[in-house]
């Protein structure tokens, strides 16, 4: 079965991208055949991993071309991408006419031949658009980050109020991967005060990884590769290749 896992929160700058991108790289350091999915007109991960070929995701939900045709090669070897590109933000009103929207991206992933691969990650905008409804329909999972900053908090009750809706209307399949706590910095209270909360009120669905603030991770997109590559010896590799592994040992209890 192909995991579906869409990378959603709909704050700005919670380590979407770099965890969509670092996962999916990791992911295929261990054998897994893995499709990124870039749905941000930013097209962060798609510049990331060099991925601009033309070939764009606002094709596959604008234009019903199918998934195989938008794919590009990427810096990652044996990680395919399909790109964003800006048209993206012009997604929304292409599809505003559109009967049932917000599964398009499900639909065209129906038409594709998903044995293919063992995951599709998909990264989103910051915001609760159609373009990341329609990843919240398409998954199997969601993986919401979370930065380790108290103003993060709000958001987290607002994007799990979202995925209840979604999985009541659109897409009861959906389940939560978990919350992944990100830029995690041990030496201030802050950061700590924040994992507390976040434990106390959502205990189990918090992810036992821990990503840490690491300048590495920041580093990492300027250089074209993923963590594992730019600096394997840093923390922030060893934070990501945890996730992998928390990742993949979920794939026995299915
Ligand atoms: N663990 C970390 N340590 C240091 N910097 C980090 C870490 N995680 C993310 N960053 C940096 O924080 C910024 C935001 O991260 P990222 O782009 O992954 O967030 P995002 O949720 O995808 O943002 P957007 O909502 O704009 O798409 C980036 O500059 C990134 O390099
Ligand atoms: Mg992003």
């Amino acid at each position: 079965m192909t995991r579906i896992i869409a990378i959603a929160n709909h704050k700005g700058g919670s380590a979407k991208t770099t965890t969509a991108v670092n996962l999916a790289a990791g992911l295929v350091g261990k054998n897994r055949r893995v499709l990124l999915i870039d749905l941000d007109p930013q097209g962060n991960a798609s510049s990331w991993l060099g991925a601009n070929s033309g070939a764009s995701s606002f094709f596959v939900l604008a234009e019903s071309q199918p998934i195989e045709s938008q794919i590009a090669v990427s810096t990652v070897e044996g990680l395919s991408v399909v790109p964003a590109s800006q048209r993206l933000a012009g997604a929304e009103r292409a599809l505003a006419n559109e009967l049932a929207a917000e599964s398009v991206l499900d639909r065209r992933l129906a038409e594709t031949n998903l044995a293919a691969w063992d995951y599709v990650i998909v990264d989103t905008p910051p915001a609760l658009n159609l373009l990341t409804i329609n990843a919240l329909v398409a998954a199997s999972e969601v993986l919401v980050p979370v930065e380790a900053h108290v103003l993060a908090l709000s958001g987290v009750a607002q994007i799990l109020s979202t995925i209840g809706l979604v999985q009541s209307r659109l897409n009861s399949k959906l389940k939560l991967t978990g919350f992944l706590l990100c830029r995690f910095d041990a030496r201030t209270r802050h950061s700590g005060e924040v994992r507390e909360t976040l434990a106390s009120k959502f205990g189990d669905q918090m992810l036992k990884t821990v990503i840490r603030e690491n300048i590495r991770l920041a580093e990492a997109p300027s250089f074209g590769a993923p963590i594992g590559v730019y600096a394997p010896n840093s923390p922030g590799a060893t934070d990501y290749n945890a996730l992998v592994l928390e990742i993949i040992a979920m794939e026995r209890k299915g």
